[in-house]
């Protein structure tokens, strides 16, 4: 083979540079089955996913338990597939990293982005481990994160850095992105100052795909969605979080627990009624309690009871 990638990897990437050529050309529509669309939508996941049960699955039975006690499909041996096809890449943190970063070019190139016109030029991308269990995903970045270069790094990132300390993790131990991978631009970008605002759904159309794929690459064990743009990106639903955040959600075969933006709880203690903001906390942290108990995380008796009273 020409290039390291792997064959459907190839075929994805050549299949979804004829479709943006067709969108820059233009067209908004395609005529396409239900299930062929759910398919290519799943493909890059069911992709990684089905490569990583091979790798789990020849781990040798008398392997020491180090190594079957790591995480599925994070560190086991990939051997050479016996039907002659390459080798599917050892999922090591370089791995991960240099995936990551192939995704980070591929965003500061992004013609269908740019064309819109609606976006800031700036990039900001993901931080965090690239091999993380949890990975945090917001809407867009604001001013602050567009000047660090990094998401959450403003007001909300500072709310979102609390939260995963109260948990017993650092910013180091989780991976955090955006769903827009550029600041939305106010009218024509140029007096905007620190001003902000939500992307709207063409802008997630555009760049949807790349988190697709670095969740793919990271494969978490879950996810959180912040915020109502975050979950309707993502889970392609709408509706209050209190109703979200009340139901179990997937996106590609990941579980994805959903709840209040950051700046959510900062606009609630902003304003008079404490009780209300003390209640949206107890949520939030009521999220997290979920998310720690689905990854196996201890819980103390001190971390159950915070905003409870
Ligand atoms: N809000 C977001 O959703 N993402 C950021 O990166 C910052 C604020």
């Amino acid at each position: 083979m020409m290039s390291g990638k792997h064959p459907v990897s190839l075929a994805l990437g050549a299949l979804s540079e004829i479709l943006e050529r067709e969108k820059l050309r233009g067209k908004t529509h395609l005529a396409m089955r239900e299930e062929t669309a759910k398919t290519l939508n799943e493909m890059p996941m069911s992709f990684m996913m089905a490569s990583q049960k091979a790798r789990i699955q020849t781990v040798p039975a008398a392997a020491p338990a180090s190594a079957t006690a790591k995480l599925p499909g994070k560190d086991a041996e990939s051997p050479a597939p016996a039907d002659g096809t390459s080798p599917v890449p050892e999922r090591t943190e370089a791995w991960a990293r240099k995936e990551l970063n192939a995704i980070f070019k591929e965003v500061k190139s992004c013609e269908v982005c740019r064309s819109l016109g609606t976006l800031r030029e700036t990039v900001v991308f993901a931080t965090g481990n690239p091999m993380a269990d949890l990975m945090f995903i917001g809407e867009a970045p604001g001013a602050e994160e567009e000047k660090e270069r990094k998401p959450f790094v403003g007001p909300a990132g500072q709310k979102l850095t609390r939260i995963i300390k109260a948990m017993g993790l650092s910013r180091e131990e989780v991976y955090i992105s955006n769903i827009v991978k550029f600041r939305p631009k106010k009218g024509d970008g140029r007096f905007q100052g620190t001003s902000n605002r939500k992307p709207d759904p063409t802008e997630i159309e555009a760049c949807i795909r790349f988190l697709r794929r670095e969740i793919a690459v990271v494969a978490p064990k879950i996810i959180v969605a912040l915020g109502a743009t975050a979950a309707e990106g993502l889970l392609q639903r709408g509706g209050p979080i209190s109703s979200l955040r009340e139901q179990t959600h997937e996106f590609a075969g990941v579980p994805v627990v959903v709840t209040y933006h950051p700046s959510f709880l900062l606009r609630q203690e902003s304003e008079p009624d404490a009780e209300k903001a003390r209640a949206s906390k107890r949520k939030v942290w009521e999220d997290m309690l979920k998310v720690m108990e689905q990854l196996g995380m201890p819980v103390s008796e001190k971390q159950r009871g915070f905003f409870s009273k």
